[in-house]
Parts: structure tokens; sequence; C-alpha cells
């Protein structure tokens, strides 16, 4: 089936004001390349309506090592550089943890850098599931977090009604899918569980997930398909209480 496209309606991202998922620090880990690049995206997704950027850049255990302190700084250099040339949008900075092997140490050792001093933003691995999860998220959340589960959508290993979403649900986890999850950036297979899981009612927030030119080319075009327009004019996320 096509997709119809409406007419423009370039501040559709208005309805979540703010982004909670970005990977926006020039240089950093698989993040956009250079400055350039970061200011282009961050210029797009003001034309779409965004507001307000959490940068969310990856903290793992094997991959990308990032340190917070060093993040600290970059990011408030990216800050700088979007106050003098993109006025209006306000860049706040957070992270993106990999439940890796290192993960619970991480916890347990150090503050981890949150959306709002409240929400801890976590992903799972892309290729294999772990065990524990359910006791793993409670001790964050015994810790003071509210966990987002980035893009559950995105998972393929799981069932889609896998009994692990179902219980972290109910167990009070916050879920953000991918906006160009919507678009098919990801598949079909992750489009179809994205809006599954919205009619679910189990999509919290919203974020872009953007790394790079790629990413906002996806963004600027999910932005124009109607089903995605309705799909925000329809639901009300948390990105709007940020
Ligand atoms: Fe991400």
């Amino acid at each position: 089936m096509f997709e119809l496209f409406t007419k423009k309606e370039p501040n559709i991202l208005k309805y979540l004001n703010a982004d909670v998922h970005t990977h926006l620090l020039p240089g950093v880990d698989d993040g956009v390349k250079d400055l350039e690049t970061a200011l282009s995206c961050i210029n797009e997704m003001k034309l779409n309506g965004i507001k307000k950027i959490y940068v969310t850049p990856h903290f793992q255990t094997h991959r990308f090592k990032n340190d917070e302190d060093d993040i600290r700084c970059r990011f408030d250099e990216l800050k700088k550089q979007v106050e003098a040339y993109i006025p209006g949008i306000e860049l706040q900075l957070a992270g993106e943890y990999l439940i890796d092997s290192g993960f619970e140490e991480r916890l347990q050792s150090k503050k981890l850098l949150t959306i709002n001093d409240k929400y801890l933003l976590v992903e799972f691995s892309f290729n294999q599931s772990m065990l524990g999860m359910e006791e793993l998220f409670f001790e964050m959340q015994m810790k003071g977090y509210e966990v987002i589960l980035a893009h559950p959508e995105r998972y393929l290993y799981l069932n889609k009604d896998s009994k692990l979403m179902h219980n972290l649900k109910e167990q009070g986890v916050y879920f953000q899918s991918n906006i160009m999850s919507f678009g098919g950036f990801y598949g079909s297979e992750s489009m179809k569980r994205a809006y599954q899981y919205v009619d679910n009612g189990w999509i919290n927030f919203l974020g872009t997930d953007i790394h790079g030119k790629k990413y906002r080319d996806a963004l600027v075009d999910v932005c124009k398909k109607s089903k995605f327009q309705k799909l925000l004019k329809k639901n009300t996320f948390l990105n709007n209480q940020l």
C-alpha cells in the first residue's frame, strides 16, 4: 500500500516540542561526524517544529567508552555554537546507556546523565537478549530513575508481543519509539511494530535518534507522511511535558 503525502505542514513536530534521543555531539561515538552536520541536523529539526533537544551520546562498556566529564565539555562547546548559529533551540545533555555486562557496575558506581534529572534512557543490544532484565530495571527504579527503554520496535530477536515487553510495561517502564521507524527507515517489521506499540498505548516518548545526514533526510521524509502526522495529532506523548 502506498503512503499518501499531505500538503506541507512544516511544524509538525511542534506536537512533541522536545526530542529526547539524539546523537549530535560532533565526532563522538557513531554520532554526527562534524559540527557542520550537527548544525544542519539541528536546523532541520527546528524547521520541523522542535524547540528543545536532548543530546544523548552512547555509554557502553566496550564499543563507545564515553566519559561523562569529557562529554560535558563537548556538549558545552556544541551548545555555544548552537546559540550563535541557531537561536531559539534549547540544548540539554543526557545519555543513552546500553544494558551490557558493565552496566550494573556503572549504575551502582556513579550518577548517570538523565533527561531532566529524572528519566534514564537505556537500550538493549540489537543482537541478543539478556536474562534478568525485569530485575535490573527494578534496580534502576529503586535508585530513583524513571527508566525509558529506547526504540522497543527495533529489537527484532524478541517476539513483538514478548513477555519481556509486557512485563516491563507492567513494571512502569517508559518506552520511546524512533520517529523514523514510522517511515520504514529500519525496515518494514520495525515500522509495523512501532505503529502497533503506539496502538497498544505503550509509547510514551518519541525521539529522532538522529546520527547524521541520512537520518536528517529520513526525518524530513517521515514528517511529510500523512499517517505519521495523524499519529502525532491523535496521541499525546510526554515529550511536550519536558
Ligand atoms: Fe540512540
